[in-house]
């Protein structure tokens, strides 16, 4: 039985909704408090076991690599100031044993082909895809850790869903389960349907574990919403021959690619910070008063 071991974060997207502050860096480097976007969900990856980490990457994401990359020069300057603590974190962004590798989607053509991208890193294995911009307060546990353990009972491709408000069924794509031995399985998947036409509320949020059929099918499907290679419509088609299940996320969720779900995770996060989070809840108390 083969493990989980691969994760593919999509990170070639434009982020126009946070013009201009992603202009010149990729909007997963937008720290919530004091970790970027990308780390959370390196962070989860790690929890959940996974031991590479496949960054598509596109213009301006430089700053990406860096970010997992040894800071030479900082580091020989936190050591000569004698800053442990500081050094300490540096070096704890992602362990010595985890490989990350990086690919370049020459065109942002949506995110299946960012998926497919993966192909020849990823190979004949299942792996897990995760949009760093939906921020997953997991609590107890990662979330994608919840999902590799269902992908080890099930061995079949799992997607994370939510319930969304029946109006915003146009900003996702959205499934349509049947209940049975405890599992949910996926009978339909359509990408941004209008509320009117949606098949229901449940909406797919950026977690996925994938079999690698699934490249053959993103190979295959045409531009769809929006011009875009749709990972959508590669899961429609692999649906035909394989089970797919649906995993309700039992985490909170931030929509951190829209301002407002930005906002509400920097005050979550804010307020359980170690180091600010005390003062930060009183103010935000103030504020309500
Ligand atoms: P979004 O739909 O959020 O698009 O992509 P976006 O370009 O990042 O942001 P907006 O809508 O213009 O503000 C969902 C995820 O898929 C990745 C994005 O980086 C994001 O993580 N993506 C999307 C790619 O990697 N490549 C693509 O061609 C499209």
């Amino acid at each position: 039985m083969q493990k989980v071991r691969k994760a593919v974060f999509p990170v070639a997207g434009m982020g126009t909704r946070f013009l201009p502050a992603t202009k010149a860096s990729p909007k997963e480097m937008m720290p919530v408090v004091d970790k970027p976007l990308i780390q959370y969900a390196v962070e989860e990856a790690l929890a959940a076991g996974i031991t590479e980490m496949i960054f598509i990457t596109g213009r301006n994401k430089r700053s990406i690599e860096d970010h997992f990359d040894k800071a030479y020069e900082l580091e020989v300057e936190l050591e000569a100031k004698n800053k442990q603590a500081l050094l300490e974190i540096l070096r704890g962004i992602i362990p010595k044993s985890v490989s990350c590798i990086y690919i370049r989607q020459p065109e942002a053509l949506g995110l299946g082909h960012a998926v497919l991208c993966a192909k020849p890193v990823v190979g004949d294995e299942p792996f897990a895809v995760i949009l760093a911009d939906d921020l997953i307060d997991g609590g107890s546990t990662s979330e994608m850790k919840r999902m590799v353990d269902v992908f080890s009972d099930t061995h079949c491709s799992i997607l994370g869903v939510e319930q969304v408000p029946q109006q915003d069924t146009g900003s996702y794509g959205i499934v349509e389960i049947q209940d049975g031995n405890g599992r949910l399985k996926i009978t339909n998947i359509v990408e941004k349907p209008k509320p009117e036409e949606a098949p229901s509320n449940l909406a797919v949020v950026g977690r996925y574990i994938l079999t690698p059929r699934i490249f053959h099918h993103l190979q295959h499907v045409q531009p769809g919403k929006g011009g875009e290679i749709q990972l959508t419509d590669g899961i429609f088609a692999l649906m035909q021959e394989q089970h797919i299940l649906a995993h309700k996320i039992i985490g909170t969720r931030y929509d951190c690619g829209s301002k407002l779900g930005y906002l509400k995770a920097t005050m979550a996060y804010g307020m359980k910070h170690g180091e600010v989070g005390e003062e930060f809840s009183a103010y935000v108390k103030g504020l309500k008063a």
